[in-house]
């Protein structure tokens, strides 16, 4: 993808601008100054615009009215490798960069770009808080930002200019930022030839989980994660070249990276961190069993409210962190919870429901659904629903299959099914079931459910011309042979 932001007449439809992220072929004239100017970051011996070079701005935008700027967080570079799109290297502007634009025109503004050259899937997309602050004794209007790559932003939104940055969990492809605002970087993490424990992940320290901030507190809630991907890059990477190994090559995903060729070495795990943006240190923090945990609401009754990946909605003491009030939801939290009053009543509601992309394979509850939306307030009476036992049958048993054919159904597995339907027999399946748990008859007769199955209309794609008879009698070998190796003996 190229990434765009595009306006519209609200009352007609008609398309008032259009501004891109990263440029476009230099063979043709650019569509702006900021585009020319961008060029020069990027290497053209990568044809970096067959690919399109990302920059997808997929999530949050931002208006100050007062200076007329509107504010986008853009997304990472197509593919991730960043050798494979920009060999020699470069800025790569304005991937993984909050951009500040004219809302009237689709002017470019402003930009400040938190990880130059990004390589890593960092995106800067997430939401991002306007706020003014007290920065050595001077009142500043700021932009608080806390993107994929770990470091928590502290911008001046009227210039861009880098006020501070600091990392709010671990991570290992950065040390810090320079005074002007550069990451001072680890040189492991970028020649990434071995493969190597990538942390952040490619899910982010924080993903698109809205965080909140309190401007009584001073401090930031953020849904924070430890989710390590092992990753290396593939040299022999071609744009969309299906290739058995590829994570996801069948399904035209171009990351040039080769993903879990050894398994990371640190378990995933998700936290509350209260930030606070001046001092740039954690206030507080929870630690939670499963990454992927809802977004935040804090008020000025000086509460925090947060839905988790293991099915509770809670509320801490805003200051202290001190945990007050929680309840069972059933099922996993990813919506942030919001509170309304109506007849002097006050009103918390969250939209309980798992998704996401890493719950597409992952749940951390043993209850599921159902999704809906749960209201609470003071006194009140209503009865939960009834949750569901999440069913995990036994693992899968008794299929035909040739074990010679297990290496070339791992690879095909990878570049064809695992991002949706994990591991099997070791991922716990999410919204998309674990296919080491299906009855056996599923995995026999697997051509009737991958060629035009039964399951197109629910999101499972049709591999018709893509996989053989002797592909599929391969990933058959992979599913039943992974169950028979990790089956307790
Ligand atoms: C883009 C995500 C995605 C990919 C890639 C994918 N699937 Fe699916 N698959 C789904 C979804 C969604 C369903 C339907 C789940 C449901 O019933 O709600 C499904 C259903 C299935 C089912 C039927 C299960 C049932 O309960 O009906 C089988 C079998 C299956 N997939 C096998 C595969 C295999 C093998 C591959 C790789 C060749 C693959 N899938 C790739 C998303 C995916």
């Amino acid at each position: 993808m190229r990434g765009f932001v595009t306006a519209y007449d609200a009352k007609t439809g008609d398309q008032k601008w259009r501004w891109f992220v990263v440029p476009g072929d230099p063979g043709k004239p650019f569509e702006d100054e900021s585009m020319a100017r961008a060029a020069k970051t990027w290497d053209p011996s990568g044809k970096y615009w067959e690919a399109g070079g990302g920059g997808t701005a997929w999530d949050s935008l931002a208006f100050d009215p007062e200076l007329n700027l509107m504010y986008v967080g853009t997304g990472n570079g197509s593919p991730w490798a960043a050798k494979a799109r920009s060999p020699k290297g470069g800025d790569n502007l304005y991937l993984g960069s909050v951009v500040a634009l004219n809302p009237d025109t689709g002017k470019y503004v402003w930009h400040y770009q938190e990880t130059p050259g990004d390589n890593w899937d960092y995106t800067s997309t997430q939401s991002m808080i306007l706020a003014n602050v007290k920065v050595d004794g001077k009142a500043r209007k700021v932009l608080l930002h806390a993107p994929k790559n770990g470091f928590f932003f502290v911008i001046d939104r009227t210039n861009g200019r880098f006020i501070s940055a600091k990392n709010f969990v671990d991570v290992n492809w950065a040390t810090g930022y320079d005074k002007n605002g550069r990451p001072i970087e680890i040189a492991a993490a970028r020649q990434n030839e071995k493969p190597g424990d990538s942390i952040p992940g490619p899910f982010g320290a924080h993903n698109w989980h809205p965080m909140s901030f309190n401007p009584q507190t001073g401090l930031a809630y953020l849904p924070a994660q430890h989710v390590p991907l092992n990753l290396m890059d593939d040299k022999d990477w071609k744009f969309d070249q299906n290739a058995p190994g590829r994570p996801h090559a069948a399904l035209g995903w171009n990351t040039g990276k080769f993903a879990n060729v050894e398994p990371p070495k640190s378990k995933p795990f998700g936290r509350l961190v209260a930030w606070d943006p001046v001092a740039q240190k954690e206030a507080w923090g929870v630690d939670y069993a499963s990454p992927w945990n809802g977004g935040t609401l804090t008020t000025a009754g000086n509460l925090v409210f947060q839905g988790t990946a293991d099915g509770r909605l809670l509320a801490y003491n805003a200051k202290s962190g001190e945990k007050l009030w929680e309840t069972p939801t059933g099922t996993g939290v990813v919506a942030a919870p919001s509170t309304y009053m109506v007849d002097g009543k006050q009103y918390v509601s969250v939209a309980v429901g798992w998704g996401g992309v890493y719950g597409l394979a992952q749940r951390a509850t043993k209850k599921q659904g159902p999704g809906m939306v749960y209201t609470f307030a003071v006194g009140g009476t209503a009865k939960m629903p009834d949750f569901v036992q999440y069913r995990m049958d036994k693992l899968v048993q008794g299929v035909k299959y040739d074990p010679a054919k297990v290496q070339a159904g791992t690879m095909l597995y990878v570049s064809n099914c695992v991002f949706c339907h994990g591991v099997p027999g070791v991922d716990r399946g999410g919204n998309i079931p674990n296919l080491g748990y299906m009855d056996s008859a599923y995995i026999e007769n697997l051509d009737k459910f991958i060629l035009k199955g039964p399951a197109m209309a629910r999101g499972m794609p049709d591999f018709t011309g893509k996989l053989s008879g002797d592909d599929i009698e391969s990933i058959k070998a992979f599913i039943q042979g992974t169950a028979d190796a990790i089956r307790p003996k």
